[in-house]
């Protein structure tokens, strides 16, 4: 009881728990099937570190969405292309399966999840299945399978292999209620929408399974993220990817948020990079388990204003969508990341007017030539 003994320690050490005086040292009922044994004295709660001689193996599920497939090149530069398995429950596009492992995972199938991390070997799982803010209020129910079972369901398998589990969360379990300028990381988080409760009640799980099991559990808050090359998948956010799209193909924009709407964002490859950093920090250096990461901060009408730079004639034009309006205005203006540059030296490469060249660069319209115009 050696590892039960330590963990007691850190915790109570840490103050983030009282000295528990019913400390029990056993695993979710489903990891152990009906039976009360305790957790075997060589039991280890440590996950596996990564390093170049030997790799994690990891699994993303949920990974053909917007963030995922970019995650996967990230860890497959790193740690090999076999190495890093992408699931989803959609139909892989043919240069996803030309870069490495796909396989077919629904995080709501309990038994054929856990069947994938023992026969793939799986030490790290980054869980990206989730139904997000617009999408989730389209579909309350689906979105609490899969944003809340889902999520039991990867807690219990985590927990049971000693994997290394990263879960995003998000600036969506603020509401209405919490600071907003900037949102710190403890504060009131009272969301009124789905996706933002079924986020909360991740962060406060992940954190239970740490102090209760000994999980490696590791979470980062990621603000509106921009990408590229894939799409969004029902954010509030989406109108900061879409923009550009439509800025470059037809000079002009209809905006489903207020011009005056300021909300936290990223470049996805420092949100990407801030994931990789952060699981692979020592987990000494961690003094939480969820941080808020933070880049910039705009408005609808900033991010036009610097469209214009390059393309003066770019037109902005609002037709504001009450529930997503809603949504946003209940949000944070901007994140305290300040704990997560303290701990594990977490900084942000890009800004707005690198976003916005890199962006425009992306879809075709060469910005050299329209600065120097
Ligand atoms: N994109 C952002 O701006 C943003 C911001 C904050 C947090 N996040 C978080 O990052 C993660 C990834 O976000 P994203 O933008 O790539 O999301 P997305 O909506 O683009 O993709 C989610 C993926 O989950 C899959 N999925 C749905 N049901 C599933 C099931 N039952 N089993 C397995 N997969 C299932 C979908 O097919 C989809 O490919 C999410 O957890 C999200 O909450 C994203």
């Amino acid at each position: 009881m050696q590892i039960i003994r330590m963990l007691r320690h850190v915790a109570v050490a840490r103050g983030a728990v009282q000295a528990p005086s019913c400390w029990m040292s056993v695993l979710p009922v489903r990891c152990l099937g009906n039976s009360s044994s305790q957790i075997p004295e060589n039991a280890s709660f440590h996950s596996a570190t990564s390093s170049e001689a030997d790799p994690p193996r990891i699994l993303i599920t949920g990974g053909l969405g917007q963030l995922g497939v970019g995650l996967a090149n990230l860890l497959r530069k790193r740690f090999g292309e076999e190495n890093v398995i992408l699931s989803d429950i959609k139909k892989p596009p043919n240069y996803v399966l030309r870069h490495g492992p796909f396989i077919y995972a629904d995080v709501l199938d309990y038994k054929q999840l856990r069947e994938i991390v023992v026969n793939h070997r799986i030490t790290w799982l980054f869980h990206y299945s989730a139904l997000l803010s617009a999408a989730g209020e389209a579909n309350v129910p689906l979105a609490r399978e899969v944003n809340i079972t889902g999520l039991h369901h990867v807690l219990d398998i985590a927990t049971e292999y000693h994997l290394r589990l990263f879960v995003p969360s998000t600036i969506a379990v603020f509401g209405p209620t919490s600071p907003r300028n900037p949102a710190p990381e403890l504060c009131t988080q009272r969301p009124r929408t789905i996706y933002g409760v079924s986020k909360v009640h991740m962060e406060l799980m992940g954190e239970y399974y740490y102090y209760r099991y000994g999980l490696d559990f590791r979470c980062l808050r990621y603000p509106g993220i921009i990408s590229a090359d894939s799409e969004p998948g029902g954010g509030t956010t989406d109108y900061a990817v879409h923009i550009f799209q439509e800025a470059t193909r037809r000079g002009k924009f209809e905006c489903n948020l207020k011009a005056s709407t300021r909300l936290p964002m990223m470049y996805i490859n420092d949100c990407l990079r801030a994931t990789l950093e952060v699981m692979d920090a020592p987990a000494e250096s961690l003094s939480m388990r969820t941080y808020n990461i933070s880049a910039m901060s705009f408005t609808p009408e900033e991010l036009a204003q610097e469209v214009r730079r390059h393309l003066p004639e770019f037109q902005i034009t609002y037709h504001v969508d009450p529930m997503r309006q809603a949504i946003a205005d209940s949000w944070p203006m901007n994140l305290d990341d300040s704990n997560a540059r303290k701990d594990w030296g977490w900084r942000h490469d890009i800004d707005l007017p690198e976003l916005v060249t890199k962006m425009l660069n992306f879809h075709g319209f060469d910005t050299r030539v329209a600065q120097t115009n």
